[in-house]
């Protein structure tokens, strides 16, 4: 299967994507991880990439293209994908559904995350991350066994650099101008599942709701 989940900042994508991938064929690939990692590296690409995330703007089209590109054909993905966070805008759209076309790959579907913009600030202003294995948690919902230190690695969790509410606000803003119609475009292909939340909705809820969507497909 080759998936795309989708939706504003903080809705839930990557939680979701974590047992996706634990339950079907498919390889996570989030553009957020991949800038993430580069940065890590502190090439002179990471800097760059560094400078657009903190004040939460996208990163140019053409440098994320690019990146999403040498990623996507490796031989890990061929089984089957899930892609998190890409295509967010319609030029991206163009140029991945060209590579679908020239390596004849079927999209199979789109998971549309949908939450209300005052939960999802909420949500990320309290998320935690680990530095070492990138788990996520809530500091209210998802809590660590250890408080404030990672499940798996033990190291000290930390806030995203641009978790900060300033560039939650423009991150939002960009998601709802610009990745909107990426959803209508796939919507128009008759590719979009929506997945509506409320505020109760826990993890495992919602990815019930996904399941009940993929094992149609
Ligand atoms: P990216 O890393 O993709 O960030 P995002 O889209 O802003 O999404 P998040 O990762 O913040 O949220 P999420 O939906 O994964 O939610 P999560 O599962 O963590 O991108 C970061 C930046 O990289 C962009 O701003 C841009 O600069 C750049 N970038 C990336 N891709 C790009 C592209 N294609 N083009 C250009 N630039 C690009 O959950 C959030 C919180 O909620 C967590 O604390 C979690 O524990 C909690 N939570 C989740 N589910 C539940 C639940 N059911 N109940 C309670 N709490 C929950
Ligand atoms: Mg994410
Ligand atoms: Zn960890």
């Amino acid at each position: 299967m080759n998936l795309i989940i989708t939706g504003l900042p903080g809705v839930g994508k990557g939680t979701q994507a974590n047992k996706i991938v634990e339950k079907y064929d498919v390889k996570h690939l989030s553009t957020g991880d991949l800038f993430r990692n580069e940065i890590k590296k502190n090439s002179d690409k990471g800097q760059e990439l560094k400078k657009y995330m903190d004040a939460g703007n996208l990163v140019p089209d053409k440098l994320t293209i690019e990146i999403f590109k040498n990623e996507l054909v490796k031989p890990i993905y061929k089984n089957g994908f899930l892609l998190d966070g890409f295509p967010r805008t319609l030029e991206q759209s163009r140029a991945f559904d060209e590579m679908l076309v020239d390596a004849n790959i079927k999209l199979d579907g789109v998971i549309a995350l949908d939450l209300a913009e005052d939960i999802i600030i909420e949500r990320i202003t309290n998320r935690l991350v680990c530095p070492k294995c990138g788990k996520t948690y809530h500091k209210l919902y998802i809590k660590p066994k250890k408080t404030d230190y990672c499940d798996v690695c033990d190291m000290k969790l930390i806030q995203r650099s641009d978790d900060k509410l300033e560039a939650i606000e423009n991150r939002l803003k960009i998601a709802n101008s610009q990745t909107k119609p990426v959803i209508d475009h796939y919507n128009e292909k008759n590719l979009v599942n929506f997945i509506t939340m409320k505020k109760t909705d826990d993890t495992n809820v919602v990815f019930s709701m996904i399941e009940n969507v993929l094992d149609r497909l």
